[in-house]
């Protein structure tokens, strides 16, 4: 254990303590903020939305990119755009964080959860496809659960700590049983499936850019769209559905108040100038990591065959329970901040009620995962 948090002092010589992660602002972030500020701009339009929205857009690849306040709403309005309605019933992993899961219970709709793949920590096809097998059937050309009579709806995968799930396979799941594919990519900015960006495959992805996340806007996640009506709608709808005119206020729908603020989207601008930086960092700390727990016998995660993780958050698999909270424990009091892998959803009491299938998987990393610092290192000066 000692052995561990030396490593992990010397690879973060300069902090005390080691935090998990945190955000890092070395390039042009104080000069688009303070523009932002000099123009008055600094509210829910302006130039900065715009190249934003661009540049998210080209770097993943999609027709339209949408910024929204944060990856939570983000998601909310891609499950309503998705034409989830109460009642309906939505298909996610319950190894998640919780925004997922919010979200489908936001629009009244069901979460029904479902195991992760060993080898990604994502939504599994295989035990997606048993669960539908068991318990769903097509009527009229939709999915229905034979438990509820409910429409399955949607399903939400998410690319945990941005390791890509198998999302070739989950598409051939979902269009065999009707079911629309929304991403949870809020962990995944720089993680490509076969060289295709993630949360660029389902009918809408979601990014966020939290603080805590490989690049920030203080607060705010962005809509994915590979369609550029769909994308002009969202922004209509998190417009308060306004009608474009120069003086009236009209408006044709309950819209939402979800853009993203041009001071946030400055910040983004400035970080996506340095992604490559960011992503490099990572990579070059999860591959130190990989390198030193494989020497003294620990597993390390790795990425996924057939695709390129952005190692947002290092992960250690641990043997057990007893070892994962000894671990918390010890690096935690010296002053190394490691976390546990989230709780499982079905086992927080608001979601105790929900359908679950076969959860082995996340059972198991529930009791081993340990998320170690993977915070940006300056220039990886550390040898
Ligand atoms: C998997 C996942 N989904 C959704 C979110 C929600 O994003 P936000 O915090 O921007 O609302 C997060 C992160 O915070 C996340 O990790």
């Amino acid at each position: 254990m000692q052995q561990i948090i030396d490593f992990i002092k010397e690879l973060y010589k300069n902090k005390n303590p080691v935090q998990l992660h945190e955000p890092v602002f070395l390039g042009n972030e104080k000069k688009y903020v303070n523009d932002c500020i000099d123009t008055t701009f600094v509210s829910s339009v302006g130039k900065y939305v715009d190249r934003f929205e661009e540049m998210i857009a080209n770097y993943t690849g999609s027709a339209r990119a949408v910024a929204c306040v944060n990856g939570t709403n983000a998601l909310y309005l891609a499950l309503k755009l998705t034409g989830v309605e109460q009642s309906d019933e939505v298909i996610t992993q319950s190894l998640t964080f919780i925004a997922t899961v919010n979200a489908i219970v936001h629009c009244n709709a069901k979460p029904v959860f479902v195991d992760v793949d060993r080898d990604t920590m994502g939504l599994s096809p295989k035990k997606m496809n048993e669960w539908l097998e068991n318990n769903a059937k097509l009527e009229n050309n939709q999915c229905v659960d034979c438990n509820t009579g409910n429409r399955i709806k949607a399903c939400v995968p998410m690319h945990t700590f941005g390791h890509p799930v198998h999302i070739e396979e989950l598409i051939d799941i979902c269009a065999k049983w009707r079911i629309e594919l929304i991403e949870d990519a809020a962990e995944s900015i720089g993680s490509f499936y076969k060289g295709k960006h993630t949360g660029t495959f389902g009918h809408v992805g979601v990014l966020s850019f939290n603080g805590n996340k490989t690049i920030t806007t203080g607060g705010g996640g962005m809509l994915l769209f590979q369609e550029k009506k769909q994308g002009e709608l969202a922004k209509h709808l998190m417009t308060q559905a306004k009608i474009l005119h120069k003086w009236e206020f009209k408006h044709d729908a309950i819209g939402y108040n979800y853009r993203m603020p041009n001071i946030n989207a400055a910040l983004g601008c400035a970080q996506m100038e340095n992604i490559e930086m960011f992503l490099n960092s990572k990579r070059e700390t999860a591959m130190k990591y990989k390198r030193f727990l494989s020497n003294i016998g620990m597993r390390f995660f790795d990425e996924p065959r057939d695709c390129k993780s952005n190692f947002w958050l290092s992960c250690l698999i641990l043997s057990d329970k007893e070892e994962q909270i000894r671990f918390l424990t010890e690096t935690n009091s010296n002053g190394v901040m490691t976390r546990p892998i989230w709780e499982l959803m079905n086992r927080l009491p608001m979601f105790a009620q929900c359908q679950c299938g076969d959860l082995t998987n996340a059972e198991w990393f529930a009791d081993r995962a340990v998320n170690l610092p993977s915070g940006f290192r300056n220039g990886d000066k550390v040898k």
